[in-house]
């Protein structure tokens, strides 16, 4: 079981998260648990205060450190404490792999101008969600709950459903089609209708290639290119130089095809 724990002021921005689909589901089923604690029920004065004006002047308020310290020493322990802010490292899919071999992840959501930084000496590690600004992070931090949650063994239906995923391969996700076969003279590529499973496969793999290629060519170096894959990547046009950045090893041998009897005699 993976216990999620998100501190926030605003628990019902989370609650849908938590208590809908597939991870209301999961948490039913015993296999997550998420946790919404109210940072407001852990200030020290009766207004339930929680921030105060920022040392040195300047404009918005910032969240206590000490509020945020009793709310996090309220839980049992955790074995990440991530404080969500835009200077943080980039949320992955790697990370979000790292997150889901864990027992339980607590996490500070900011709000105003965010936490005094006092608060770093908190935390295991500071995640943001990209580089732009929210109001707050509770939208941070439902996008991680959903990225983590589906890696819970169990959590997906198919087990291997996520393993072919954009990030998850290393490439971004071939496209899926389904019913209507043909939609506004749009047709299903044949080779999906044709039950041949290992054309499928290689068709899969080489569109994945290609998506890649074409929108995210950033992530080849880490794809773990396979000497087809380099077959594939030569034929949309990479050069050498591009081959070497992304370290695909050599294409394999093309057998030569024999020739026929009979042929024209070489001149
Ligand atoms: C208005 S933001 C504070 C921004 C902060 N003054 C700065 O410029 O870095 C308030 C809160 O939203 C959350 N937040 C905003 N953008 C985020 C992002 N890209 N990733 C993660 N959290 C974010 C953080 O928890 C932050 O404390």
């Amino acid at each position: 079981m993976l216990r999620f724990s998100f501190l926030t002021l605003f628990p019902e921005l989370l609650a849908p998260f938590a208590g809908e689909a597939i991870v209301g589901k999961a948490r039913e089923r015993g296999l997550i648990d998420v946790n919404l604690v109210n940072m407001r029920d852990y200030a020290d004065n009766k207004h339930q205060k929680v921030d105060d004006s920022p040392y040195g002047g300047g404009a918005g308020m910032v969240i206590r450190v000490d509020v945020a310290e009793r709310a996090l020493r309220s839980l049992p322990a955790a074995d990440e404490v991530v404080l969500l802010t835009p200077a943080g490292a980039r949320f992955t899919q790697q990370v979000a792999e790292e997150l889901a071999s864990k027992s339980h992840l607590a996490f500070l959501c900011g709000r105003y101008e965010g936490f005094d930084a006092r608060v770093e000496g908190l935390v295991t590690r500071e995640l943001s969600v990209g580089d732009f600004v929210m109001m707050g992070g509770e939208a941070a931090a439902a996008c991680i709950l959903e990225a983590v949650a589906r890696l819970v063994p169990g959590v997906l239906g198919d087990p291997e459903s996520h393993q072919a995923d954009s990030f998850s391969s290393g490439l971004l996700d071939y496209p899926e089609y389904t019913r209507p076969a043909v939609w506004q003279d749009q047709a299903v590529p044949d080779v999906l209708k044709g039950g041949n499973h290992a054309a499928v496969a290689a068709w899969r793999r080489a569109q994945a290639l290609e998506r890649t290629w074409r929108r995210r060519p950033d992530l080849l170096p880490h794809a773990g290119l396979t000497p087809q894959d380099t077959l594939t990547l030569q034929g949309l046009g990479a050069t050498p130089e591009d081959l070497a950045e992304w370290g695909a090893p050599p294409a394999p041998v093309q057998r030569a095809r024999k020739k026929r009897q009979g042929a024209d005699p070489a001149p």
